[in-house]
């Protein structure tokens, strides 16, 4: 009676996926795999601000963790879909794969392009922004003498590529160092008008710095550079489920992204845009045969991943939306912001201007070494991302993080730096 009960169960959640399959919404069930706490909603309607999203993370108890940036932490819901599938998939690889399992991946695509305003033809999913960033840069004919304009803080997910082909194909890369104080769009403008020349054909930038938190006015760059006819590259690890992401709005010809960060989906997610009417300059033997997430030049994924990477999507969407997320996370990192200022011994070097601000932040410690900060934090349970060649302690501030949480964090630095 039980097996066949369990039977059903398993039915009814093929015919979730396959019927959801044919629209933008994944529409899988909020999980019909126990909660781990029954205490907690599992209502995925619920605004994020009554959901209670901590309990649904599985962080250490205790443990303040301000470093997304870095990897996010899924939540269990989205990981119970994760194993959902992979034990549908068990039950007939082949069958499921390419089956109904497979094409509800691949829709993940029709859900990635609404929720960053594309078409699915433009969408790729990748396992990371790495492969995305490194993709473009293989797939791009460029030539001895042909120049790259990117910045000094880039990750190296986002420049490995350019520096390849910098190193066998004779491209030149142009770093900018932007100021690390009083940044304004306007000298971001000035200082990349200034690096363009005549055989300018790339240029690449964070859509959010890494190091500083800035976000790049890509608007205002496009309008710069797409009339000149280069290509506007956007490195978005640190931008998707942060903040909203609209590439036709942004004008950007690439976007690059990670869904194991801000999106708090399953690691080694993520997701490549290339524009429709650039995809014909992008020579890629992984694009030769399409966008698909299976095709004879892609090989076999990891579709549960995949599918999780879906349901982290919808279940953002559902708090509230990524309008919502972001204002909070802005409000958030305003108010470590304001924290942080007071302190003595540190120097906030993320951007003042509002327009340029976003979940990150980071100061340069002044006299003491950010290495023996960082673990001591570490030994407190919190949680941050240390730059030890910059001396500097970045914080991401997600909606999970309270307001409790940034103030034992403050509190905790003050005594820190005060030793
Ligand atoms: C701006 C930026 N680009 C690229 C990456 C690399 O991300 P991934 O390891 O997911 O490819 C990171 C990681 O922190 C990043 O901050």
């Amino acid at each position: 009676m039980t097996k066949l009960k369990n039977k059903l169960n398993r039915r009814n959640f093929i015919r979730n996926i396959s019927y959801s399959a044919l629209g933008v919404s994944l529409g899988l069930p909020a999980s019909s795999a126990s909660n781990q706490n029954p205490s907690i909603s599992n209502n995925l309607k619920e605004p994020h601000k009554t959901y209670r999203i901590k309990d649904h993370l599985m962080l250490q108890p205790g443990l303040s963790y301000f470093n997304t940036g870095s990897l996010g932490p899924t939540p269990q819901i989205v990981l119970n879909t994760v194993n959902e599938v992979t034990q549908l998939l068990e039950q007939n690889p082949v069958e499921n794969n390419w089956g109904k399992l497979g094409r509800t991946a691949d829709n993940v695509r029709n859900l990635i392009a609404d929720y960053i305003n594309a078409n699915r033809e433009e969408i790729l999913l990748t396992r990371n922004t790495t492969e995305g960033m490194n993709l473009i840069a293989g797939g791009l004919q460029l030539k001895p003498g042909d120049e790259i304009v990117t910045s000094t803080d880039e990750h190296y997910g986002g420049l490995a590529g350019w520096k390849f082909l910098e190193k066998y194909h004779g491209v030149k890369v142009v770093n900018i160092e932007f100021p690390k104080h009083n940044i304004t769009p306007e000298l971001i403008i000035e200082k990349i008008k200034k690096s363009l020349t005549s055989r300018t054909r790339v240029c690449s930038f964070m859509d959010i710095s890494t190091v500083t938190g800035l976000r790049m006015p890509l608007r205002q760059i496009a309008d710069l550079v797409t009339p000149r006819n280069i290509l506007l590259v956007c490195d978005g690890a640190q931008s998707a489920g942060m903040q909203k992401v609209d590439v036709a709005e942004m004008g950007v010809d690439v976007f690059a992204t990670s869904g194991h960060k801000w999106l708090l989906g399953p690691k080694e997610t993520g997701f490549l845009y290339i524009r429709k009417e650039i995809q014909e300059q992008i020579r890629s033997i992984q694009l030769e045969t399409g966008f698909r997430v299976y095709n004879h030049n892609t090989g076999t994924r990891n579709i549960a991943n995949i599918i999780g990477l879906g349901k982290a999507i919808e279940m953002q969407q559902n708090w509230g939306g990524i309008a919502q997320v972001q204002q909070d996370i802005l409000s958030l990192s305003n108010d470590l912001k304001t924290h942080l200022k007071s302190l003595p011994g540190l120097t906030v070097i993320s951007p003042e201007d509002p327009t340029l601000q976003s979940g990150i932040t980071s100061v340069i410690l002044e006299d003491h070494d950010v290495k023996k900060i960082y673990k001591e934090l570490k030994l407190r349970d919190i949680i941050v991302k240390k730059l030890a060649k910059q001396n500097i302690l970045r914080f991401s501030t997600h909606i999970f993080n309270t307001q409790d949480e940034l103030e034992h964090l403050v509190k905790t630095l003050q005594i820190l730096l005060k030793q």
